[in-house]
C-alpha cells in the first residue's frame, strides 16, 4: 500500500511501466493500491470492479491500451485492445475511450489517455457547476450507487454536483441508497460524502420511497453507464425503480453524466446491453452466505430508466432537457472541453 498517493483522491494513473489504482473492492476499510502491469490485470481489474465507474474504467482503458502498445504489436495489440474494450459491456465510456486512443495520430496512445484524464476533470468541473443550480439551497437529495471521483478519475458527476452543490454554501443532506448487492453506496459514496464533509445518511435499498416521503426529498440525481439519444438512461440496477418512486412523490429525478456516457447511434434504450453478473453476489452478503448456494439468482448489473422519468441530463454543456430525442443529438456537435481549453490558451 502507497501511503503517499491519495492527495487528492486520483482512482487510477499511469505509473511509468504499469497503470496504478485504488483497488475499490477494499474501500471503505483499507485503502489499497493496485498496479496493472498486464493487459490481463487492466481486463480483471475492470471486470472485478478493482477499478469501476464508467469514465473511470474509460480513463483506466485508455492508459490499458497505452500499456498494451508497450508490451505487444500487431495483431497481439488489436486484441490486446479488443479485450480491454470489452471488459465491461454496459458503460459506453470505455468503448469510446479506447476508441480514441486508438485513433491517436502517430500512435502516441499515452499522451492520448492523459488527454482523456484531464478533459475528465475539467468536465467533471462543468458537470458539477452546472448540476449544483439545480439542487435546493436548503433540503434533502437522494442518490443512488457511487458517482464521485473513485467512479470517474476526476472530480465526479452527480456526486460532483451534490459537492459542488454543498461547496457553494448549499445545506444539503444526502440519502445514499446502499446499493445491493455490491453496495458502492454504502463502501464509496458514504466514504466520500464524508472526505468532502457532506451530511449524509445511508439506507438500505428497500427504504428508497419510504424516504422520498418521510425525508422530503427535493430531488434525486444519479449518474449513468449509457444514454440513448431519447434519453433511455442505463445505470446501476435499482436506479429505475427509485425513478418510478421519485415519479409517483412529484420528486425531480436528475442524471449526471459527461456527453462520452452517451451513445449517439442508440435511439433508445433497448439496444443497451445489459451486463449480467455472478450469482453468488445475491447469494452472499459481504461474503456471508444467505441464501441456499444453488438458488437460481438473476443478477442484473444494471438497469434502464425510461428518459420520459427523467427531469433534466447534466452534461459538461449544461442541462439536457425533454424532448430528448432533439436535445441529445445537439451535444454530438458540441466541441470536446479539451478543444475549447485549448482555444482559449
Ligand atoms: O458497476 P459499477 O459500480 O461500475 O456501476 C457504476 C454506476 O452505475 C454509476 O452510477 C455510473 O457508472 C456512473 S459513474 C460516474
Amino acid at each position: 500500500m502507497n501511503e503517499t498517493k491519495n492527495e487528492p483522491l486520483e482512482a487510477v494513473w499511469w505509473d511509468g511501466d504499469a497503470v496504478g489504482f485504488i483497488d475499490q473492492r477494499a474501500l471503505p476499510h483499507e485503502l489499497v493500491y493496485g498496479r496493472a502491469t498486464s493487459v490481463s490485470e487492466i481486463v480483471q481489474a475492470i471486470a472485478t470492479l478493482a477499478v469501476r465507474g464508467a469514465p473511470c474504467i474509460g480513463v483506466f482503458g485508455a492508459y490499458g491500451v497505452a500499456l498494451a502498445r508497450r508490451l505487444t504489436s500487431g495483431t497481439e495489440f488489436a486484441d490486446a485492445s479488443a479485450r480491454i474494450r470489452a471488459a465491461r459491456p454496459t458503460a459506453v465510456n470505455l468503448a469510446w475511450a479506447v476508441d480514441r486512443v486508438l485513433a491517436a495520430p502517430g500512435e502516441a496512445y499515452l499522451e492520448a489517455a492523459r488527454v482523456i484524464h484531464d478533459e475528465q476533470h475539467a468536465v467533471d468541473r462543468a458537470i458539477g457547476e452546472h448540476g449544483a443550480a439545480l439542487l435546493p439551497a436548503v433540503g434533502s437529495v437522494l442518490t443512488h450507487c457511487n458517482t464521485g471521483g473513485l467512479a470517474t478519475s476526476g472530480e465526479g458527476t452527480a456526486l460532483g454536483v451534490i459537492i459542488a452543490a454543498h461547496r457553494l454554501g448549499k445545506q444539503i443532506h444526502v440519502y445514499v441508497d446502499e446499493t445491493r448487492p455490491l453496495l458502492q453506496g454504502a463502501r464509496l459514496t458514504t466514504y466520500e460524502l464524508a472526505l468532502a464533509g457532506v451530511p449524509a445518511t445511508l439506507i438500505a435499498d428497500v427504504a428508497a420511497a419510504a424516504t422520498m416521503r418521510e425525508k422530503k426529498i427535493a430531488a434525486v440525481i444519479v449518474g449513468a453507464d449509457r444514454i440513448a439519444t431519447n434519453g433511455d438512461t442505463a445505470n446501476k440496477i435499482g436506479t429505475y425503480q427509485v425513478a418510478i418512486a421519485a415519479a409517483h412523490h412529484g420528486i425531480p429525478f436528475y442524471v449526471a453524466a459527461p456527453r462520452s456516457t452517451i451513445d449517439f447511434t442508440l435511439a433508445s434504450g433497448d439496444g443497451i446491453a445489459i451486463e449480467q453478473r455472478g450469482a453468488d453476489e445475491v447469494r452472499t452478503f459481504g461474503g456471508t452466505p444467505t441464501a441456499p448456494a444453488d438458488v437460481a439468482v438473476y443478477n442484473p448489473a444494471f438497469d434502464v430508466t425510461p428518459g420520459h422519468l427523467i427531469a433534466g441530463i447534466v452534461t459538461e454543456y449544461g442541462v439536457a432537457r425533454a424532448p430528448y430525442a432533439q436535445s441529445i443529438p445537439d451535444l454530438a456537435l458540441r466541441p470536446s472541453l479539451h478543444e475549447v481549453l485549448r482555444l482559449h490558451r
